[in-house]
C-alpha cells in the first residue's frame, strides 16, 4: 500500500509524501503534521504483554490502532489472532498489522495463509527496515519472548519510517502473489 508516517510540511489526504508514501490522513497535534496509520494489533497470551505495550507506543505516536486480542492471561491459539489480523489488513480496515507470540514465528505463519498478508518477523531495527523496502511487509511480527521492549519498539518505529523500495523488488513480489494462485 505505500504507506508511511510522514512530517511533511506539504502533506495532505491523497497527496504522495515526501518521503514516497500515499498520505491518508493529516492530523495538526501541536507543531507538526502526522500521517495517520491504522494499525490492527494481536497476539496470543505469550505475545501479549509487548502487543499492549506496542499498540500504547503506536497511539502516543498519533496512530490508531484496533486491538483484535487477546487481552487476558488464558492460554490462547496464536492462528485465531495471526488470521484476525491478516483479515483485518486485507478487509482495507486496517493499513497495517502487528503480531506478537512467543516467537513471533507461528503467528506470522498463520498470518500468511491469508491471501495478500506478508508478515515478517522481526528482530531488530534492519530487519524491519529491509522486511518493508524490499518485501512491502504489511504485517510485522515479533517474538515476544524473545525480544526486549525496547529493541521492538525501535524496529517498529523503523518499520513505520520505511517505504517499499519498489523497482527489482515488485517482480519478486509478483512472484510470491502468483504462488498463491499456482501451488
Ligand atoms: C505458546 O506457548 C507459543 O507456542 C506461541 O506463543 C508461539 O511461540 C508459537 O509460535
Amino acid at each position: 500500500m505505500g504507506l508511511v508516517r510522514g512530517r511533511d510540511a506539504g502533506a495532505a489526504p491523497g497527496v504522495t509524501c515526501e518521503s514516497g508514501g500515499q498520505c491518508l490522513k493529516v492530523e495538526t497535534t501541536g507543531r507538526v503534521d502526522c500521517t495517520v496509520v491504522r494499525y490492527a494489533i494481536g497476539s496470543d497470551h505469550a505475545g501479549r504483554y509487548l502487543k499492549d505495550l506496542l499498540g500504547e507506543h503506536l497511539v502516543a505516536l498519533g496512530h490508531e490502532v484496533v486491538d483484535l486480542g487477546t487481552n487476558s492471561d488464558e492460554p490462547v491459539d496464536y492462528p485465531d489472532f495471526g488470521a484476525a489480523v491478516g483479515r483485518a489488513v486485507m478487509a482495507g480496515d486496517a493499513d497495517f498489522g502487528l503480531c506478537v507470540c512467543g516467537t513471533g514465528i507461528g503467528i506470522a505463519i498463520a498470518a500468511n495463509k491469508i491471501r495478500g498478508v506478508r508478515a515478517a518477523v522481526v528482530h531488530d531495527v534492519s530487519s524491519a527496515r529491509l522486511a518493508r523496502e524490499h518485501n512491502d511487509a504489511n504485517i510485522i511480527c515479533f517474538g515476544g519472548r524473545l525480544i526486549s521492549s525496547v529493541v521492538a519498539t525501535d524496529a517498529l518505529d523503523a518499520f513505520l519510517a520505511t517505504s517499499f523500495g519498489g523497482g527489482r523488488h515488485i517482480p519478486r513480489l509478483a512472484k510470491i502473489a502468483q504462488l498463491e494462485e499456482s501451488w
